[in-house]
């Protein structure tokens, strides 16, 4: 995608002639995160990438536009938007990218825009010019663990008469604290060379032992049979040095789905630096996991595995924003897309969450369903933890627009995996489509909890899946992992088994989901009504019948999904 250019640099503003304009500031802290120490001043001329996010016109509309399409009741139900009908309420007013761009014109900043909205601009600039135009002291910071430097300003301004237009400027006073929901290898345990395999829809007891793509299609009634439209795509999510290996998914499908070919692969699309090494020992266990139980479980549907270097441009995102403008620029994003990394809520800046998840909003509008596993620390969010005085809340879990995975165990019966995290967000309210659900469940847990956890909050996760004891191949071995990790790419291959039938018979997408999944198709869940999820030093929320915060709704059954998609 070709970004097009909306300033020209004019070289003859000579910088460092400050224009004697009265200032505010837009966001300051007093000091460092305290994994962080400050090394000294940035080099004056070192080239910093900066992004500033415009005021948008009509988030409301957007909202109301994204339920319009994806409400079953609503007429204009699956009447999914194009790229431009959605941006359109996202896109600033003329006043204020006017105004934006006459001030980055006069201080000679050459700005392009990032999104297909035009809500963010991008550019290059020395640290001195960085620190001219925001008024700002970039600085050299030093992340204690990981030795990491990273630079950033506590403190940044922008001219009075902006007040209003610009939301906020990344990189800036916040710091990189993005973590993937990595699977645990129980002891790396290797698997034993038995290949567990129902014999038409009987679930092997072996199950119980290692989960496989068979288990899953015994347990949820998950077809076998290939998908067969080309249009119809599945996204996975690759971050953090993670790379899918290619020999490992041949030996995963050898091993697992003998009756698919295997080789059956993926495609790659690349941001940020991104690569996808096939050293073997370099094999990343998540991406590999999301690779195998996606190509290996949502039969011939095209799975592109995106993956996103560490050459980020989003600030404190690690990159979900990039990937999230990459999808927003294409004019046929995948239909499904799933992640399983994320960092916890109270790490990112509110202004900065709210535009990605109106981003979510975006692609939602557009037919897009977006999947995260809900995060591994039960009611401690992203991670275990015990440390938190109050319930920790995962992110981008609480971001009303797109649907958390949950996870469960055990199929006699299936429970709540002790990890799957679950809870309400502080950043968004519950929004109307899972008010009778979250209530119900509400009303269960009277005062238990009473100051630990926000009632008002958009309640999550959404639904589940088996979550434990995964069979998958890295570096040629195989090995057991467990995680949220697990769930969101089972369910995005359930997703994009319906969405293949739906092409099939000339019907939309499914697109967001929520509003279907707690209305018609609410009754195709397997209701989970045992399990909990500790942390924070407590047991944790308790599964019980209907929706709850460990499990959603519960766990998917093909057939009758199948029927509430109108198949
Ligand atoms: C402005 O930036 C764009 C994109 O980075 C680049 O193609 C263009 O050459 C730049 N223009 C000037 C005048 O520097
Ligand atoms: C897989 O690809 C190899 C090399 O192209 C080919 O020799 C083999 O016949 C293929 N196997 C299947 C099952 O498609
Ligand atoms: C892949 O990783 C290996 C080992 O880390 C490295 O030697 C090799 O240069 C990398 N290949 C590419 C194409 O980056
Ligand atoms: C609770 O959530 C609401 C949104 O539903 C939010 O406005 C409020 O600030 C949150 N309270 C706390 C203490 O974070
Ligand atoms: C955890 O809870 C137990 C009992 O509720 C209490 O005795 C203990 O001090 C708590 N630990 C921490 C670290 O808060």
């Amino acid at each position: 995608m070709k970004l097009s250019l909306v300033v020209v640099l004019l070289v003859s503003v000579a910088l460092g002639k400050p224009a004697p304009r009265s200032m505010r500031v837009l966001g300051r802290r007093d000091s460092p995160p305290s994994s962080y120490t400050l090394l000294g001043a940035a080099s004056s001329d070192t080239q910093i990438s900066l992004r500033i996010a415009l005021a948008q016109s009509n988030p409301t509309g957007l909202e109301e536009a994204l339920y319009d399409v994806s409400t079953p009741s609503s007429t204009n139900y699956g009447q999914h938007l194009t790229k431009e009908e959605a941006a359109q309420f996202v896109a600033p007013t003329s006043e204020t990218r006017t105004a934006v761009t006459e001030w980055l014109e006069a201080s000679g900043v050459n700005a392009t825009t990032l999104t297909p909205a035009g809500d963010w601009l991008g550019f290059t600039i020395s640290v001195s010019q960085a620190n001219e135009l925001f008024d700002a002291d970039y600085s050299v910071f030093v992340h204690d663990t990981t030795g990491k430097q990273t630079i950033r300003t506590l403190s940044y301004s922008v001219p009075e008469e902006l007040q209003g237009h610009i939301t906020v400027v990344y990189p800036t006073t916040t710091f990189p604290t993005y973590k993937p929901r990595s699977p645990n290898s129980p002891a790396g345990a290797p698997l034993s060379q038995r290949v567990p395999r129902a014999e038409s829809g009987a679930i092997d007891p072996s199950c119980a032992n290692a989960i496989t793509p068979s288990c899953l299609q015994a347990i949820y009634g998950i077809p076998t049979t290939p998908a067969t439209q080309s249009s119809n795509r599945l996204g996975v999510a690759g971050y953090d040095d993670q790379w899918a290996n290619t020999a490992d998914l041949q030996t995963f499908l050898k091993t697992y789905r003998p009756d698919m070919s295997y080789n059956t692969t993926f495609s790659l699309q690349t941001l940020d630096g991104g690569t996808n090494n096939q050293t073997e020992a370099d094999a990343g266990v998540e991406a590999n996991l999301d690779i195998q139980y996606t190509v290996g479980l949502a039969t011939d549907v095209p799975v592109i595995f995106i993956s996103a270097g560490d050459d980020n441009h989003d600030g404190d995102l690690g990159g979900f924003l990039d990937m999230t403008e990459l999808l927003l620029n294409e004019d046929s994003p995948p239909q499904v897309w799933t992640t399983s990394y994320g960092p916890n809520e109270d790490q990112v800046p509110i202004d900065l969450a709210y535009n990605l998840c109106n981003a979510y909003a975006q692609l939602g509008a557009r037919g897009v369903s977006i999947l995260f596993a809900s995060g591994d620390g039960g009611v401690s969010g992203g991670w275990q933890a015990t440390g938190c005085t109050d319930f920790v809340v995962a992110f981008p879990d609480g971001c009303p627009y797109m649907t958390n995975v949950g996870s469960t165990t055990g199929f006699d019966p299936e429970v709540g995996a002790w990890f799957s995290a679950g809870g309400f967000s502080n950043y968004w309210s519950r929004p109307a489509y899972q008010e009778a659900a979250v209530i119900t469940y509400l009303a269960y847990l009277g005062d238990t909890y009473d100051g630990l956890y926000n009632a008002s909050g958009r309640a999550y996760p959404d639904v589940a899946t088996q979550g434990i004891n995964f069979a998958i191949v890295a570096d040629q071995q195989t090995e057991l992992v467990d995680g949220t990790s697990c769930s969101s790419p089972t369910f995005a291959s359930v997703i994009s088994l319906l969405n293949d039938e739906l092409a099939s018979v000339g019907k939309p997408p499914l697109g967001f989901l929520n509003p279907w999944l707690y209305s018609i198709a609410a009754a195709a869940f397997n209701d989970i009504t045992s399990g909990n999820n500790p942390g924070c030093n407590t047991t944790g929320f308790q599964a019980i019948v209907g929706w709850d915060p460990v499990t959603g709704l519960g766990t998917p059954n093909y057939e009758l999904l199948r029927v509430a998609a109108g198949l």
